[in-house]
């Protein structure tokens, strides 16, 4: 049994955000007190030992769900594999990963989403649950068998890393994946707004002579799919949102009672355009970041809950492929490792966002959405918890990395507050930054 004395509790499913006792047993949250007596606690153990730790100065909440990870496998195994990206989300405090469906071969099948169930079974570090893609092959065509996928163990659906540019087949989507219950999840981007572009166009991009990316090729693809939603009675989540006209929009149509969601990259709400250079690509994702005015709007929408989720989008490559010249490198962050801490840091310390509401958004409302275990620290919930501390400090280096990944914008920097304890299912699988 683990009894966590004296913590700080943050558990916006039980409105908790208070200093508490946890007893944990035979992997479940047992009770949670304000008060818990040496006595009390040994009577409630019955004889089995109680690992006591002391939560002074720490917070303890429910793991991090993150929606949207590239775990790479099957196919791409020296990006990432699925037992690297499990122990790299757990060592960032992240105990359940929703696998997104573009590897190589795309997850279009139900033996290949129970083929990432059962790797992620095998790795047993974070919980990983498969995303099937919306069309065969990925190519906006033909649709998958959702039902079937479902039985598999596919929780959505999504072409992410591509568009749906077929409203017609976007519309059938969502229509068909109502018999599943489950949400069909949009990467949206115009292909033929964004082009080859490389960054957002804006003032920065024109300065370095890199092709712009207009914010409309996001907004035009939220604006249709939320249409396309409303119309079907369906169920939408929204990828990476990073545009204020997207976060406009989505304002809007959830004052309508529109059924979706939506999701924000840590990235987005930290970085800017401005901070693009041409000789560094580990900023160079898709969506590409945005201007300062949108990084605000991306702030206040998580504010304001018309973002309801924060995802990493963590997308590693080989150091090779992020060495080549800007235009020619592959877009995407690796993040699993370090993005609670840089949210913390970047966000919660100077006070743009609640530690309260990042718990929320990355645990409990993941968990509603998707309709998946955790997100609470309930009695008689499983015992995925994170004890972290806002003192603990590390720079991040390769050495220390579990992901095969190395493209983080934070490499070589210090960033303070990190997970120091996390535990799946009740089985303690970091312990003081190192992945048991
Ligand atoms: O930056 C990105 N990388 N955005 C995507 O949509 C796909 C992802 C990837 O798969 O690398
Ligand atoms: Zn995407």
């Amino acid at each position: 049994m683990w009894w966590l004395k004296d913590v700080w509790v943050i558990d916006p499913s039980q409105k908790i955000s208070s200093p508490q006792n946890v007893l944990v047993q035979g992997g479940q949250v047992m009770e949670i007190s304000p008060s818990l007596t040496e006595e009390e606690v040994l009577a409630k153990a019955q004889g089995e030992s109680v690992e006591t730790i002391n939560g002074k100065g720490k917070f303890l909440f429910p793991g991090l769900i993150d929606v949207h990870t590239h775990l790479r496998e099957p196919g791409q195994e020296d990006k990432e594999d699925i037992l690297s990206g499990s122990r790299a989300a757990v060592r960032g405090g992240i105990t359940a990963i929703m696998a997104m469906a573009n590897t190589v071969p795309v997850i279009d099948n139900r033996s290949l989403v129970e083929f990432v169930r059962l790797q992620g079974e095998r790795a047993n570090y974070a919980r990983v649950y498969p995303i099937g893609t919306v069309t065969k092959g990925m190519q906006g065509v033909e649709l998958v068998e959702m039902a079937d996928m479902k039985e598999g163990g596919a929780v959505a659906f999504s072409d992410d890393g591509k568009n749906i540019q077929n409203a017609e087949m976007m519309r059938l989507a969502l229509e068909y994946a109502k018999l599943t219950g489950l949400p069909i999840i949009s990467h949206c981007e115009d292909k033929e707004l964004s082009g080859e572009g490389l960054m957002r166009r804006g003032i920065p991009s024109t300065r370095m002579g890199l092709r712009g990316i207009p914010a409309s090729a996001e907004s035009v693809i939220v604006a249709r799919d939320l249409l396309l939603v409303e119309e079907t009675k369906g169920k939408l989540h929204l990828a990476h949102i990073s545009t204020k006209e997207s976060v406009e929009l989505i304002r809007r149509a959830k004052a309508r009672g529109v059924d979706v969601t939506a999701e924000v990259n840590p990235h987005h709400l930290i970085f800017c355009d401005e901070e693009i250079t041409i000789t560094n690509t580990d900023l160079k994702v898709n969506p590409p970041l945005g201007m300062p005015a949108d990084r605000e709007a991306l702030i206040e929408g998580l504010r304001d809950g018309t973002l309801d989720i924060i995802a990493t989008d963590h997308a590693p490559h080989t150091q090779a492929e992020k060495a080549r010249p800007f235009a020619e490198a592959p877009f995407g962050i690796a993040s699993l490792e370090t993005a609670l801490s840089a949210v913390w840091q970047h966000l919660v310390v100077p006070r743009r966002l609640s530690l309260d509401r990042v718990i929320e958004a990355w645990s409990y409302a993941p968990a509603k959405r998707f309709g998946l275990r955790g997100g609470t620290l309930k009695p008689g919930a499983p015992a995925d918890m994170v004890l972290f501390d806002p003192d603990f400090a590390e720079i991040i280096e390769p050495a220390t990395l579990v992901s095969k990944a190395r493209n983080t914008p934070f490499l070589g920097k210090t960033l303070q507050g990190f997970p120091v304890m996390v535990w799946v299912n009740g089985r303690l699988v970091q312990r003081n930054r190192t992945v048991l």
